[in-house]
């Protein structure tokens, strides 16, 4: 062949790649040993695609620096490709005329997705997100020894929580790891509501912002049981980051931790299995309650061509079955999906995908608070303001009660 026609082909080979393939910036906050693998598991997804990966990780666990950062991003006009946003912030960005249509990567996902989950990721009836996961979040990780120490029987009540906390006192562990970061407060706050109150309280209280569920005597009793969980976290744990609690519990410094499933992803990076190094129950009183939290990534605005065909690959990457796969078995979650291969999902899974459809039926599935999933940020961040400060003072219940029921008027 002609040498010009050669070059000339090449040329415009590589030409129509640079059109499509372009360079997606994605901001995350998934930088613990189990996060940061999942996340790759993304990446590398995208990149077969031919796209470049442009990473944007902010760390701290749940996400309060990275969305801190995105606001900056967003007002100097310089937003990421995509981003991990949830729950209704994704309507309040979608609002604000920061998203952008991926409705063309996403014809099948109202056959494929619960409608809650579909309804959330869409801005005016187009897709604007795509869902990655189900995290459940009412999880209590035990250390397996400790247990089979104490008795071997995991605690389906307060009343045999505290004395299971006092059995690892004993043993010399610090009976609950936690760290002291306000979204792990809200995260305790949350399972102690649901457990305390059942699932139509905490709806009320946590999700429709009821006030005579928040000024009531079982809100009370959720910051009373607070209080007393309180008393077995040891002084370090001001400050202390999700997974290092996470670690106490894998090395046996810890005895439990109130966690959501993200835990599960660094146990199992650690090659830690359930049911031999560690167990994973319902937090006590949730047996029939779930709080789901599902993560997403919100695609911003973009002009240029190659960018919205980044973004495109990027959604469609994301509710493949194959990633659905290889990204929730790293990550602790479940499919969001169905048709995703479940036969090397651990025990834990299984037993999320089980209550998940149970509660989904019966009642009992729960948005979590905590996590993004219930109610406007701005009246989240007042309450968990209210929850935090509580963990680090001597304010009283009955105090707590009345500072949540003005926090839960801010809009
Ligand atoms: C949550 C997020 C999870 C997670 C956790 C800790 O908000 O949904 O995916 O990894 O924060 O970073």
């Amino acid at each position: 062949m002609n040498k010009r026609i050669i070059v000339a082909a090449v040329a415009s080979a590589l030409m129509a790649g640079a059109s499509v393939a372009a360079e997606v910036e994605v901001l995350h906050w998934w930088t613990s040993g189990g996060e940061a693998k999942s996340v790759a598991e993304l990446k590398k997804m995208l990149e077969a695609k031919g796209h470049k990966w442009k990473d944007f990780a902010v760390a701290g666990g749940g996400g309060d620096a990275a969305m801190t950062a995105l606001k900056a991003r967003v007002v100097s006009g310089n937003p990421p490709t995509a981003a991990q946003i949830k729950g209704p912030s994704i309507q309040e960005w979608a609002r604000e005329g920061s998203l952008g249509d991926i409705s063309d990567s996403a014809r099948e996902w109202d056959k494929l997705l619960p409608k809650v989950v579909a309804d959330a990721m869409k801005y005016k009836g187009k897709y604007v997100a795509a869902p990655v996961n189900v995290h459940r979040v009412n999880w209590l990780w035990i250390n397996q020894d400790a247990l089979n120490k104490a008795g071997g029987k995991a605690p389906a009540n307060y009343d045999e929580f505290f004395a299971l906390a006092d059995k690892f006192k004993a043993q010399g562990l610090v009976a609950i790891a936690h760290g002291g970061q306000p979204w792990q407060d809200a995260t305790v706050f949350e399972s102690v509501v649901l457990g305390v109150g059942g699932a139509k309280f905490y709806n009320d209280a946590l999700v429709k912002l009821d006030a005579k569920a928040i000024d009531s005597p079982t809100m009370l009793k959720s910051f009373d049981t607070l209080a007393k969980i309180k008393t077995y976290i040891d002084k370090d744990a001001a400050g202390r980051d999700w997974n290092l609690a996470t670690a106490m519990v894998m090395n046996g410094k810890g005895g439990m931790q109130f966690m959501g499933d993200w835990a599960k992803g660094e146990f199992t990076a650690a090659n830690k299995v359930a049911g031999k190094d560690y167990a994973c129950v319902a937090a006590p009183g949730t047996a029939n309650a779930y709080t789901f939290n599902i993560d997403s990534f919100a695609m911003f605005n973009v002009k240029a061509a190659d960018a919205k065909k980044g973004q495109l690959d990027l959604a469609t990457a994301i509710m493949s079955p194959e990633f659905q796969e290889v990204f929730n078995l790293n990550k602790g979650s479940i499919p969001v999906r169905p048709g995703v291969n479940k036969a090397k999902f651990d025990t834990c899974a299984t037993k999320s995908m089980a209550d998940f459809d149970s509660t989904a039926k019966s009642g009992g599935l729960e948005p979590s608070f905590a996590h993004g999933m219930a109610v406007p940020s701005a009246t989240q961040g007042a309450i968990v303001d209210v929850i935090a400060k509580f963990m680090n003072s001597n304010m009283s219940s009955k105090d707590a009660v009345a500072a949540l029921l003005k926090a839960s008027k801010t809009k």
